[in-house]
């Protein structure tokens, strides 16, 4: 059987945030499956790099740099994607950035700069592909959530916020673009082990933690996205808009207590 419930073949996909971790394995996983792919972040050389590391393995990846804390760079990037590609299909919302401390510490420049990249820049790129996506009547948006959407963990607040917005957002636009055949839905990583928190889990003793409340007792690994992320944007999910996916090894699904060995019964 030529299967291609899953596929996302000559797909044009636009991940944000591309340059590495999450961002750039979901960039392989699909350039691997032969979309086009584009990938977006900050620092031109840092993107080129990626850009020819993941196309020397997989198909063809093309970096745009996008900040997209600024409107501006958002608009240049659809204009150059819609020009030299024609249409967007899938736009994955990966970039984001954290500054841990507990909220009486947080400053306001802390919290713009978060709230900026995470939630105004998702929202600000969402709607520029979208007005592409509406008009066209197709398209799949992926935004990248946090199992601090629902329960925000210690010390992380404006971030925690951020990624409950993200969830909102996901589920406001699936009800506003649904009729126009328009997909807007979400994937909330557990702990993954990337750049953006190596430090953090270099700690023995919380790495200890998170793989003892972790089912799976490990953390994840940026390649653990792919596959809900290609499941999203392909034909297997075409009734499915607005749900957020958790991919944490099992994370949220319960809580993991001290109880004693049996129970408790002994
Ligand atoms: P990372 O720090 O390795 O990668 C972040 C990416 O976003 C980089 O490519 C960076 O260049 C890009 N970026 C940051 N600011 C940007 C801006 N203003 N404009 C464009 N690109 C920008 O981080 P990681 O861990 O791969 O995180 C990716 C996403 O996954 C983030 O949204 C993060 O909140 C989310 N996430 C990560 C988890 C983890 O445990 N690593 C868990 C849950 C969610």
């Amino acid at each position: 059987m030529n299967d291609t419930l899953f596929a996302v073949s000559n797909q044009v996909v636009i991940v944000s945030g591309g340059s590495r971790g999450i961002g750039r394995a979901i960039a392989q996983g699909f350039a691997e499956r032969d979309a086009k792919v584009i990938i977006t972040g900050r620092d031109e050389l840092s993107l080129v790099a990626a850009a020819e590391q993941i196309s020397a393995k997989a198909g063809s990846v093309t970096p745009i740099v996008c900040d997209v804390a600024k409107l501006a760079d958002i608009e240049r990037l659809v204009a150059k994607v819609i020009a030299d590609f024609g249409h967007i299909d899938t736009l994955v919302n990966v970039a984001g950035v954290n500054r841990r401390k507990p909220a009486l510490d947080v400053s306001e420049d802390d919290y713009d700069f978060i709230l900026d990249i995470n939630l105004k820049g998702a929202f600000l790129l969402s709607q520029a592909v979208g007005r592409h996506m509406v008009e066209r009547g197709s398209g799949c948006q992926i935004n990248i959530a946090s199992i601090n959407t629902d329960r925000p963990l210690k010390d992380v607040l404006p971030y925690a916020m951020s990624k409950a917005g993200i969830a909102h957002m996901t589920r406001g636009l699936a009800v506003e673009w649904g009729p126009s055949g328009v997909r807007v839905n979400g994937i909330a990583p557990g702990f993954i082990l990337t750049d953006l928190t190596q430090k953090l889990w270099s700690d023995e003793k919380l790495q200890a933690w998170g793989k003892a409340n972790t089912p799976q007792r490990r953390l994840g690994v940026p390649e653990d996205m792919v596959g809900t992320a290609i499941f999203l944007a392909s034909p297997a999910a075409s009734f499915m808009t607005g749900q957020t996916l958790y991919v944490d090894g099992g994370y949220t699904a319960g809580w993991a207590w001290p109880i004693p060995e049996g129970g408790g019964q002994r």
